[in-house]
């Protein structure tokens, strides 16, 4: 069946960089804007716990200002269910958080995690929030998220991005297995985590993810040919990419 591949731009960077030195600028909200004007399909922001990039402002003004689907992403805590059924965004994606860590490392372990993240799972579902579960490209855990009763997961990418070769091509088969095993038991699958122009493409040819969301590489590249330029190109390999594989390019 042909699908067409959503792009949900993470912004979070921004955010990162206006944090180096406080106050407003660059705005993280003005980068939202300009994504939707330059073909994504949805805005992702991680509200981490530390807060050190994204803020509760920030989730309010891109709840209440912007017109693309907001996926929140953050960790299976009460604190960041209530904010999230405060605001009620389109989706949230729940991954796994610790202070420590630079970016988010590996995918939730769902299936030894159960009964902590069936009832935030539940809650968000029955505020009309569509969950997603960050998990690496593991059968167990897609069959684990099922049964909590997620109706999408967003495979880890980082993995095949950071190996190189074979080992790259051994990830690559991992994702294609998973995202089939998504498509069998009736998930929708999503994928993200360090996509770069030379990655997304053998992604965006799996065609039972629906969704990839993109950030820290568009947000480096904007510094180079402006966020604009970096979201259309990467919006361009995606396309060519489905489009080789037989899917559509545009909904
Ligand atoms: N998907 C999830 C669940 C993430 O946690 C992240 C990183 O915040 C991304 C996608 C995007 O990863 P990157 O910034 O490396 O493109």
């Amino acid at each position: 069946m042909k699908r067409y591949l959503r792009l949900g731009v993470n912004i979070d960077h921004v955010a990162t960089i206006r944090n180096a030195r406080g106050g407003w600028h660059p705005d993280p909200v003005r980068a939202a804007r300009l994504a939707a004007q330059s073909g994504a399909d949805g805005i992702t922001a991680h509200l981490r716990e530390d807060r050190r990039h994204i803020s509760d402002e920030d989730i309010r003004r891109l709840s209440d200002e912007i017109d693309l689907p907001l996926n929140l992403e953050m960790a299976a805590t009460q604190e960041m269910r209530d904010i999230a059924l405060r605001h009620r965004p389109h989706a949230t994606c729940i991954v796994p958080e610790r202070r420590e860590e630079r970016t988010t490392e590996g995918g939730l372990d769902v299936a030894g995690n159960r009964e902590h993240l069936r009832p935030i799972v539940t809650a968000l579902g029955e505020a009309g929030i569509r969950v997603s579960l960050f998990v690496e490209p593991d059968p167990r855990q897609l069959d684990a998220a099922l049964g909590i009763g997620a109706p999408v997961v967003e495979l880890h990418t980082g993995a095949y991005c950071d190996a190189q070769g074979p080992r790259r091509l051994a990830e690559l088969g991992r994702i294609r297995a998973a995202a089939a095993h998504a498509e069998a038991i009736g998930l929708e699958c999503h994928a993200g985590h360090g996509l770069s122009y030379e990655t997304v493409a053998a992604v965006a040819a799996v065609p039972t993810i629906v969704e990839l969301n993109i950030g820290h590489f568009l947000i480096g590249e904007a510094i180079f040919g402006g966020l604009e330029s970096a979201i259309k190109r990467m919006r361009a390999a995606m396309d060519q990419a489905r489009a080789a594989a037989g899917g559509e390019r545009s909904a």
